[in-house]
C-alpha cells in the first residue's frame, strides 16, 4: 500500500514537472531582435548584453532571437516593423531615424560633440533622456543610447585631407537630411542608400565613397572596397535599442523594468566594444593597405560647412545647438 502510494505519487510529482517544463517553454516569449551589423560587432555586443540581461532578470520568462547583418532588411524597414508590430526590438544608428523622429536629428550635426566623453555625457544627461521621450510620440518607445564612435570618411579616389578634396566625390550617406545638407555644403555628391547596398553600390563603383565609424569599418571590413579612409571624426553617431509599443504594452512594469536595465547593459556594452576596437582599429585597416589620413583641419571643415550651420539653428534652434555645445 505504503509502496504503491509511492509510486503514484513520484508519477504525480513527474508528470507536475513535466508540465511546467512544458508551460516554461510555451511561456518563454520570443523577441525578435533586428541590427545592421554582423554578430561579432559592437551591435552584436549590444544584443548579447541587453538579452542576457533581460533573460536573467525574467527568469527567462522572454527569449531573445537575433536577426543581424540586416536579416529583417535596412534600417528604415526595422523602424516600420516596430511600428507594425512585426518586430519587438531593433538596434539602430541614427542614419533613418529622424525620418520617424525629427528631432534627433539635432545629434547628427557635424562637429557638434567634441570628444566622446561629451557626447556620451550628453545623451546620458537630462538633454539624452528627453530625447528618448520624444520616441513616444512617433510610435516608438526608445530604451537607451547605445554608441558606434565618430563617422570617417572613405573613398576610392582621393587621400582627403582639406574640404575642397571632397568636390564631386560621390558618397553614400544613410537617408539623413541633416547628413545629406553637410556633405551638399561641402561640395560633394551625396547619395543617400539603405546599408544593405552599400558595399555592392561601392564594388561596382556608382558610389566613390562612403562614412562610418572605425567599428562599422572593421566589422563590414570595408578594406575590400576602399582604398582611402580619413580620420574626419566629423559626426558622433550613436545607436538606439528600441522597442515596439505594442510589446511593450504587453509587459507588466516589472518586465518594463527588466527590458530597461537590459537596454542599458546593452549600450554599455556596445561604447566598451567600441573603446576596444578603436584602439587597434585603424593600425587592422592600414594592415589590409588602405591609406590613412589622419590628421584633418577641423576648423576648415566646419568654416566650409558655415551655411549648413545656419540651416541646422533655423531647423533645431540655436539655443539648443549652444545647450548641447557648451555641456560639459
Ligand atoms: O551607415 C549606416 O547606415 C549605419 O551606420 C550602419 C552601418 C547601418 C550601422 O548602423
Amino acid at each position: 500500500m505504503f509502496l504503491r502510494r509511492t509510486i503514484l505519487s513520484t508519477c504525480v510529482a513527474s508528470a507536475l514537472a513535466a508540465c511546467s517544463g512544458m508551460a516554461w517553454a510555451q511561456q518563454a516569449k520570443e523577441v525578435k531582435l533586428g541590427y545592421a551589423l554582423a554578430i561579432n560587432s559592437h551591435y552584436g555586443a549590444a544584443a548579447q548584453a541587453w538579452s542576457d540581461s533581460v533573460e536573467k532578470a525574467t527568469n527567462n520568462a522572454f527569449k531573445f532571437k537575433q536577426f543581424p547583418s540586416s536579416a529583417l532588411g535596412g534600417e528604415r524597414e526595422l523602424i516600420e516593423g516596430l511600428q507594425l508590430g512585426t518586430v519587438e526590438a531593433v538596434i539602430v544608428s541614427t542614419g533613418a531615424l529622424s525620418n520617424f523622429v525629427p528631432d534627433v536629428g539635432v545629434v547628427d550635426i557635424p562637429f557638434l560633440f567634441r570628444d566622446t566623453a561629451h557626447a556620451r555625457a550628453v545623451l546620458d544627461g537630462s538633454f539624452g533622456q528627453d530625447l528618448l521621450g520624444k520616441f513616444k510620440a512617433r510610435g516608438l518607445i526608445a530604451l537607451a543610447w547605445g554608441e558606434q564612435g565618430f563617422r570617417h570618411l572613405s573613398n576610392n579616389k582621393v587621400a582627403v585631407s582639406k574640404p575642397e578634396d571632397l568636390k564631386g566625390l560621390k558618397i553614400r550617406v544613410t537617408e539623413n537630411p541633416v547628413h545629406i545638407t553637410a556633405f551638399r555644403t561641402l561640395g560633394a555628391s551625396p547619395t543617400p542608400m539603405a546599408w544593405p547596398e552599400v558595399i555592392g553600390a561601392l564594388q561596382q563603383g556608382t558610389i566613390d565613397g562612403q562614412e562610418n565609424p572605425i567599428s562599422v569599418f572593421v566589422s563590414a571590413k570595408l578594406w575590400q572596397v576602399q582604398k582611402h579612409l580619413t580620420l574626419t571624426s566629423h559626426v558622433y553617431a550613436p545607436m538606439a535599442l528600441i522597442v515596439s509599443p505594442g510589446f511593450w504594452g504587453s509587459l507588466n512594469d516589472a518586465q518594463k523594468a527588466a527590458f530597461t536595465q537590459g537596454a542599458k547593459a546593452g549600450a554599455l556594452a556596445s561604447r566598451k566594444f567600441v573603446d576596444e576596437v578603436e584602439k587597434k582599429g585603424v593600425e587592422e585597416i592600414k594592415s589590409h593597405g588602405v591609406q590613412v589620413v589622419t590628421q584633418v583641419d577641423r576648423a576648415a571643415f566646419q568654416a566650409a560647412l558655415a551655411p549648413a550651420y545656419k540651416q541646422y539653428a533655423s531647423k533645431f534652434g540655436q539655443k539648443t545647438l549652444d545647450e548641447i555645445s557648451h555641456a560639459k
